[in-house]
């Protein structure tokens, strides 16, 4: 199925003052303007991409597999087919995410209040139109777009279906931008392919503005709420981190993982007990990085959205002490 429909009421605000009212956002709306680029001509697309120099392309807590003697012993051309799809299947849920991150910053266009809240989040719609762009047309140059997981799918339609335009703020902005950014950083640092390289590294200037965004429009907002409406947010923020992480979650990586794997003639039985061995232990399971600690739970509590009500959960999570 190629499309999907959801039903969503949105509250369409007009705003007829067109003064600015929050001039850290009109600012950051100026620096979008200017760095807008264009994923047709700004990215070297003549360059050829070798797979071999691309690497596995890391979600954002990185590739837990690349210490497994099962993948090490791989012959070079099976690894490196491997990578390709594993990669793909990686930029993959980044497209749909991008293509999510369209949808609703679309959406905050009309649900924002403020001017200048609007007149950013419009930018921010072409910025997302752009990244849906160069991540599908790089996909093409190792595999195949490979489905939204399930986890993911669920976090971008909580954002999309969110009746509060300060839970999409948080859902997108703050929790799915974060995550993107880690992403970003990873693959900067990991690939030598000079086509990604660029790609990544534009698109990873717009993601830390969209951050910032997030980060500056809350600041200001979340104080001036009811605490009954603050109460919400904070809720939603502790239940999209579940869809994420929680252990049915993390599950949904298995799947398309050993999916590849018989694709690419990988020994499944071989990878399957390595791999059990491996997160059984928990001493290999503190040394994973946990880009829900790393990167969104920051900036939740800079927002002061950690409560003494909502702790436990993130405790529970083992994503605070
Ligand atoms: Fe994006
Ligand atoms: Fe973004």
């Amino acid at each position: 199925m190629t499309l999907e429909e959801i039903i969503v009421p949105i509250r369409t605000l007009w705003k007829f003052d067109y003064e600015a009212n929050v001039k850290a956002l009109r600012d950051l709306y100026e620096v979008a303007k200017k760095e807008q680029w264009n994923a047709a001509t700004d990215i070297p697309w003549n360059l050829e991409t070798d797979p071999a120099q691309v690497g596995v392309i890391p979600g954002p807590g990185g590739d837990p597999l690349k210490e497994f003697r099962f993948i090490q012993e791989l012959p070079a051309k099976q690894k490196v087919e491997l990578d390709k799809r594993r990669s793909a299947w990686t930029l993959s849920q980044m497209l749909h995410g991008e293509q999510g991150a369209m949808l609703c910053c679309g959406q905050l266009v009309d649900v924002i209040p403020d001017m200048d809240g609007k007149l950013y989040a419009s930018t921010q719609v072409i910025d997302e139109a752009r990244h849906v762009e160069v991540f599908h047309r790089y996909i093409q140059r190792l595999d195949r777009v490979y489905p939204l997981m399930a986890p993911l799918k669920s976090l971008l339609n909580a954002v999309i279906t969110a009746d509060l335009w300060q839970m999409k703020c948080v859902g997108m902005q703050v929790i799915a931008e974060s995550l993107a950014m880690g992403s970003f950083k990873l693959m900067k640092a990991g690939t030598k392919d000079e086509v990604l390289s660029r790609v990544v590294e534009l698109t990873a200037q717009d993601e830390a503005r969209h951050v910032s965004f997030g980060l500056i429009y809350m600041k200001e907002e979340l104080p001036r709420m009811s605490e009954d409406a603050r109460a919400r947010v904070e809720d939603f923020a502790v239940a999209a981190l579940r869809m994420l992480c929680s252990p049915e979650a993390q599950m949904a990586f298995g799947e398309p993982l050993f999916a590849i794997f018989r694709e690419v003639g990988v020994d499944t039985d071989v990878a399957g007990k390595e791999m059990e061995e491996k997160f059984l232990d928990p001493a290999f399971r503190a040394r994973q990085p946990n880009p829900f600690r790393d990167y969104v739970v920051p900036q939740l509590q800079r927002l002061g959205l950690i409560t003494d009500r909502t702790a436990p959960a993130y405790r529970e999570m083992e994503l605070i002490a």
